[in-house]
């Protein structure tokens, strides 16, 4: 584990040097030099080149050996082949942090020359920021030691951006859009210091109000979810994932070197965790801003009021998107407004004042929102019109967000007007969440929401003690064969030591055998082929149900013989499994893996022959709490059937937890199993529990 508690002297330096500083103003290091000069760093600025001379009025030195005073940073802006050099003088000189500006390694290729240098920095105490970054902002210290053509404006927003360009333009944007910034760095190729090693200091940085984080790769995965979360739980961590196409996850991984995470296990996983992902780099920006300054509504009851049914109608479907919770009492919302509306408007949510509307209508119909005791938070939407125009709304904002800010969230969103934006541009220096597009106004009251909600549910983990010992001399047997996946019989053993009920079978190895067991389990059977190279036997025809005497059971046996010789003539066929027919029920599949990028991660969804046709699955880490877990089986389209679709009786979702639980609990307790799945794992109606019908364990 790496230790963060030190990069105050990256933010709070004293002395930094700038190696590659040019008098030539088209250089990179010319321009880092002129921003940490004319950005007022409080500390001491030593411009470094061979040349020495005057540089911007400093002097400059030969090389960092010959500075007398300690230098905290050092900046290296030469081309990649004298960089090690330079840090073999920095490591001379005690410096601290290494900021390497310069690109030519392992995003190209050159992955040994970047080694040897973070190793060699390792050794020797000294820590790299990049290579391949653009440098740093932070506005602790005023220093500018990034090659950034606009001056980045001082504020409470941290940036860490693993793209360099993507970094340095948000600089200027967040300038346009009236955001100020704790501080802004890009991590490159992430030689030594990472996103998890920033957000540590971050998370207790007290400048810093709100965290955003562009990523493409994700080294640590586990560690980066652990630190987010309890970032999260001080203040926001809002972050754009690059790499949700197949394309995009290409593109990532040819950029930076760094393979991106499985995308929908981490979207999954950040929502688990907390952490706000955003799709844009401006709802990013907006919502960022929103939530850190903005109070935490009560409740999620949310109230649109618009002069437009269509603008109303597109908030709506915006609204379902972002999961932002209109509030639909229809009684308490004719009581409250049908008075202050027009007989041809509308009281429902959305609110429809009608093309008609002026300022005072809006007045009158925000003040009793703002009132109202189950309206947690207001979308002020309007239409421009010939009676409400551009100055009505900016009038109208201001009062309402001086009224509100105190009371409860509100965004408002405008339609039409001079097409300029320069007055909401205004009015976002005032500090009105305003916004021209309709879906980012709506989706950052969404990302309000999420975060308050995560931060207000408990998310106690849940244990479950496992029998260890009688699993591992189950895998031992394997492991002493050289086998990877555990044969059908071991796997419901192991399913049996953890108390997931199965039905009662036993492994036939011919057709004789097989009706002998079926006498003592009890007619009528299921038969199934046990083979370690069929994965999915109903593919090759290797499952036969609801089998009724030993004529019916001989004859299953032969054909299901024959389907597999036919389909997979080289599988090795270990027998068949003759199992208690089950009643109908609900397939899912529930399952734990270990996955290389998060660690234990536990997983849900349709089961059955749908999993690899719906592909209807959802994720989250383990340790998970019970809530966390029914977060997970709500966000599949099957858990509307476990609930009692169309008249259907609810099932037993208490005990799909509990399995997934148990699951959980064996995939951290036992190293040696990779993953292991139920499918199908069929559901009862409620208090009837469940059966497990099919098991796969994979051995690391
Ligand atoms: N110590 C001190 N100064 C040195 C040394 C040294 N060991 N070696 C060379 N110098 C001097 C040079 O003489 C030169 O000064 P001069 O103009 O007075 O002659 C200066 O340092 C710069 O060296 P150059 O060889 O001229 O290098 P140049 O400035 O052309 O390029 C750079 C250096 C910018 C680091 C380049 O190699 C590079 O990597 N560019 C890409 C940077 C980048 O994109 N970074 C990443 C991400 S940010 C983003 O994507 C937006």
């Amino acid at each position: 584990m790496k230790n963060t508690s030190c990069l105050k002297p990256l933010f709070e330096p004293q002395s930094i040097a700038i190696v590659g500083a040019s008098q030539n103003p088209d250089k990179i290091g010319h321009k880092i030099l002129k921003n940490a000069i004319t950005g007022g760093f409080k500390g001491k600025i030593y411009p470094i080149n061979p040349k020495k001379g005057k540089i911007l009025n400093l002097n400059a030195y030969e090389n960092i050996s010959v500075v007398k005073d300690n230098i905290d940073i050092v900046c290296i802006a030469i081309p990649a082949k004298f960089v090690f050099g330079v840090i073999k003088d920095c490591v001379k000189k005690k410096v601290k942090f290494a900021i390497i500006i310069s690109s030519g390694f392992s995003e190209i290729g050159n992955i040994k020359e970047e080694q040897k240098i973070a190793s060699f920095a390792k050794q020797n105490n000294l820590r790299i920021l990049g290579p391949n970054v653009f440098g740093i902002y932070s506005a602790k210290a005023s220093l500018n030691a990034t090659f950034s053509q606009t001056k980045p404006q001082a504020g409470s927003l941290a940036i860490v951006s693993q793209s360099g360009a993507l970094g340095i333009a948000m600089i200027g944007k967040t300038k346009q859009e009236n955001i100020g910034l704790s501080s802004i760095l890009s991590i490159g190729n992430k030689s030594d210091i990472n996103s998890c090693d920033l957000l540590n200091y971050l998370k207790d940085d007290l400048s810093t109000k709100a965290i955003l984080i562009y990523l493409e790769g994700i080294t640590e995965g586990e560690r980066f979810i652990k630190t987010a979360q309890q970032t999260g739980l001080k203040k926001p961590v809002i972050v754009i994932k690059s790499g949700r196409s197949k394309k995009g996850a290409q593109a990532a991984k040819s950029h930076t070197g760094s393979l991106s995470g499985e995308d929908q296990v981490f979207d999954a996983i950040a929502r688990q965790h907390g952490i706000i992902r955003a799709e844009t780099i401006q709802q990013a920006l907006s919502w960022s801003k929103f939530i850190s300054s903005t109070l935490f509504p009560k409740g999620s009851n949310s109230l649109i009021v618009t002069n437009g049914g269509g603008f109303g109608v597109l908030a709506t479907d915006a609204a379902e998107k972002y999961k932002v919770n209109l509030y639909n009492n229809k009684e308490k919302l004719k009581k409250n407004y049908s008075s202050l509306i027009p007989s041809f408007g509308s009281f429902l949510n959305p609110i429809d004042l009608t093309g008609q509307a002026k300022l005072k209508d809006y007045q009158a119909i925000m003040m009793s929102a703002l009132a109202d005791q189950n309206i947690d938070s207001v979308l002020c939407l309007a239409c421009e019109t010939a009676v409400f125009n551009e100055n009505d709304f900016n009038t109208m904002a201001i009062s309402l967000y001086k009224k509100y800010k105190t009371k409860k969230p509100v965004v408002f969103s405008f339609l039409g007007g001079s097409g300029k934006n320069s007055s909401f541009f205004d009015l976002r220096s005032k500090g009105v969440p305003v916004f021209s597009d309709l879906s980012i106004a709506v989706s950052t009251l969404g990302a309000l929401d999420f975060y308050t909600n995560w931060k207000k549910t408990p998310n106690g983990e849940e244990k479950y003690i496992i029998d260890e010992q009688k699993i591992n001399l189950i895998i031992k047997k394997a492991v002493d064969e050289e086998r990877k996946i555990l044969g059908s019989e071991e796997a419901i053993k192991i399913l049996e030591i953890l108390k997931i009920s199965a039905p009662k079978s036993k492994l036939a190895k011919n057709a004789g055998q097989a009706i002998e067991f079926a006498k003592l389990i009890g007619y009528p059977v299921v038969l199934k082929i046990d083979s370690k190279d069929i994965i999915h036997k109903t593919d090759v025809k290797g499952v036969k149900l609801n089998l009724k005497n030993p004529n019916d059971l001989k004859t299953a046996f032969e054909e299901i013989l024959a389907n597999c010789r036919k389909v997979q003539p080289n599988a090795k066929i270990d027998g068949m499994e003759v199992s208690q027919m089950i009643p109908q029920g609900i397939d899912v599949i529930v399952g734990a893996n270990n996955n290389s990028s998060f660690g234990p991660t536990i997983m849900f969804g349709s089961g059955g022959v749908n999993v690899e046709l719906f592909k209807d699955i959802s994720f989250r880490t383990f340790p998970a709490s019970k809530n966390q877990i029914h977060q997970m089986i709500k966000e599949t389209k099957v858990s509307s059937l476990l609930r009692g679709f169309r008249g259907g009786r609810p099932k037993d979702i208490q005990s799909i937890v509990s399995t997934i639980i148990k699951l959980g609990a064996a995939i951290r307790q036992i190293p040696l199993i990779k993953e292991i799945e139920i499918n199908p794992l069929v559901i009862f109606d409620k208090g009837s529990s469940v059966k497990a019908l099919d098991a796969r364990i994979i051995l690391t």
